[in-house]
């Protein structure tokens, strides 16, 4: 019997949570997804992809919920203040099972951009590769021009910030995966 119209894949999460890292697991899950997306997949790292960043940055989490709690951490991307007032994001990922589902990349990136927004930022920038400059710019990033970074082509993009409301830093937003041809639903908690 054919099942048309039903996603493949053998699990699909009722619901996603994306926030500010806050526990010692959420930060070891935030690590070990760069690790496997950067390093195992990408190839860009050999064994880690920290760097001297990592001591100031804030990392943000997307974890898969099973039974209404966050179980794994499936989302990761840190920011941190470059400059005064100019913020960078960096080390967006998301695990190759949890890629075009429930929009985390882009609420990633939105909490992201808006808690910098919320500690003052006047910019927001970020080096993305050249594979994914269309999916920023859909989420109203502009670039500022093309760079090679770790020998690949990246480009220097930046986010225009009357797009990205400032947030406070104890947000939590809920995730719902959603049929493939109806609109993704985020809604808040406290
Ligand atoms: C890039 C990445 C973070 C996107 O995460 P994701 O969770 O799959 O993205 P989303 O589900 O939020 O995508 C939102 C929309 O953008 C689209 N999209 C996602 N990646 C895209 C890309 N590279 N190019 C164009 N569109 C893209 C999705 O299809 C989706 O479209 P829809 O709303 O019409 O369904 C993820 O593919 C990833 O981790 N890749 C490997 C690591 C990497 O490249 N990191 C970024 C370094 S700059």
């Amino acid at each position: 019997m054919m099942l048309d119209g039903l996603d493949p894949r053998p699990f699909v999460p009722m619901e996603y949570v994306v926030r500010l890292a806050r526990t010692p697991w959420e930060v070891t899950g935030h690590h070990a997804l760069r690790r496997d997306v950067f390093c195992v997949e990408q190839g860009i790292f050999a064994q880690d992809d920290r760097d001297g960043i990592d001591a100031s940055a804030i990392p943000i989490v997307a974890a898969c919920c099973v039974a209404g709690m966050p179980d794994r951490i499936v989302g990761a991307v840190r920011i941190h203040e470059a400059e005064p007032g100019l913020w960078r994001g960096s080390r967006l990922a998301v695990h190759a099972d949890h890629r075009r589902l429930g929009r985390i990349g882009a609420e990633l990136i939105r909490m992201a951009v808006c808690t910098a927004h919320g500690l003052g930022a006047s910019r927001f920038l970020a080096q993305v590769q050249e594979q994914n400059v269309p999916f920023f710019r859909r989420l109203y990033w502009k670039s500022l021009g093309e760079i090679t970074l770790h020998g690949l082509a990246h480009h220097d993009m930046e986010a225009d910030l009357s797009r990205y409301p400032a947030t406070g830093r104890e947000q939590t937003w809920l995730l719902r995966p959603q049929p493939r041809n109806s609109q993704p639903r985020t809604r808040q908690a406290a």
